[in-house]
């Protein structure tokens, strides 16, 4: 209400809406019927069914009458307390927002001290806390469940985050980073070309042991060394300080449908770009730090 560009749109507004309760009234007084004395005959409204079932234009009984009124003083009050009228802010001075920050006024006041407490311990501490795996636990579902699932065991292009491999690092000080800037990792397309693909993507299998064709593994090492180590290493261990993933480990961010070659082929040829989205500003630092713990808790025995 108070985006009105001018002040007509207000003055309009409280003009209709008290136009409209002032009109009730009156057509509830207008249209009362006055009570008739002792034995004179009330008319029909005219009505009449089944042949000589007649509506007898009896006076409403006085509570209903009343009820109608009391309904018109109430709406009057209350308009005249709340927001209603146009811009008239209401002489109690509330506001939607104002009792909302009311609330997390004292949430933070009743929760603050414990969030501040947990701050305070190192991850692996906060990690061994069973009221904090649990608060940790609640903000993960909340926040984190729709892409790494409520298992936290990830799905085709978000990692599992309950496993010992980690894209990014997996010391409390990464994860937090992770969590708290966001991650995007770029691997860009077009990194092999023509029969090199094939070859290359043949190397990858081969470096963990899945089933691979042996002769187009060894046309694609030289050019895996060269080109593709340059991010994720010569030894292809992967390098967590730009997200490129360890390929020697059989886990497989982007799986194996339709086939693991396929799936590899089509990274190298339209290249990846996962992106995790940062939380800072949207969740505070206690928050943040909860769901370090809670993370880097799931591949550590819950701290324990
Ligand atoms: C500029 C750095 C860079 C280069 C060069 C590069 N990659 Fe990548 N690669 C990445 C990053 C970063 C990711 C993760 C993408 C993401 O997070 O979505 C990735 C992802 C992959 C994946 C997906 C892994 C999985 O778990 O599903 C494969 C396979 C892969 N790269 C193979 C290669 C091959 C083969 C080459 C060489 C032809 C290559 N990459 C060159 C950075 C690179
Ligand atoms: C919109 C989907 C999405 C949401 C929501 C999301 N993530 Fe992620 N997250 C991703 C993707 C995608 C990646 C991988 C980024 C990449 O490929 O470089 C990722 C990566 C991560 C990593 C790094 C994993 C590694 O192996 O290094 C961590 C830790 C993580 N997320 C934690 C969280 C937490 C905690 C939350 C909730 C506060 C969250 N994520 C919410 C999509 C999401």
């Amino acid at each position: 209400m108070s985006d009105f560009t001018s002040g007509f749109w207000s003055g309009w507004v409280i003009v209709l809406t008290l136009g409209s309760i002032l009109a009730c009234g009156l057509l509830l007084w207008a249209m009362t019927t006055k009570p008739k004395a002792k034995g004179e005959q009330v008319g029909t409204t005219g009505h009449v069914w089944d042949e000589d079932l007649a509506e007898w234009n009896n006076p409403l009984p006085n509570w209903w009458r009343w009820l109608f009124y009391i309904t018109i003083v109430f709406s009057l009050a209350y308009l005249w307390f709340y927001p209603g009228l146009g811009s008239f802010k209401g002489s109690a001075g509330w506001t939607s927002i104002g009792q909302y920050q009311a609330e997390v006024k004292k949430a933070n006041e009743t929760y603050g001290p414990l969030y501040q407490k947990y701050l305070d311990m190192p991850v692996p501490e906060v990690a061994k806390d069973a009221q904090a795996r649990e608060m940790g636990q609640r903000l993960y579902l909340t926040y984190c469940m729709q892409c790494h699932g409520s298992d936290a065991r990830g799905a085709r292009g978000f990692p599992n985050l309950a496993d010992n491999d980690w894209q990014w690092g997996g010391d409390p000080e990464q994860i937090k980073v992770s969590i708290a800037q966001g991650r995007n990792g770029v691997m860009p397309p077009g990194m092999a070309q023509g029969d090199q693909v094939k070859a290359v993507a043949n190397y990858v299998m081969s470096l963990s042991g899945e089933a691979h064709d042996a002769s187009l593994a060894a046309a694609g090492k030289q050019n895996f060394e060269n080109v593709c180590g340059a991010c994720h290493m010569p030894d292809g261990k992967g390098n967590p300080a730009i997200g490129a993933p360890n390929l020697t480990d059989k886990i497989w961010l982007y799986g194996r449908r339709p086939t693991l070659e396929a799936s590899i082929m089509e990274t190298i040829n339209n290249g990846r770009g996962g992106v995790m989205p940062a939380w800072e500003g949207k969740l505070d630092d206690a928050k943040i730090h909860l769901l370090t713990a809670y993370v880097w808790g799931l591949s550590h025995g819950g701290g324990k």
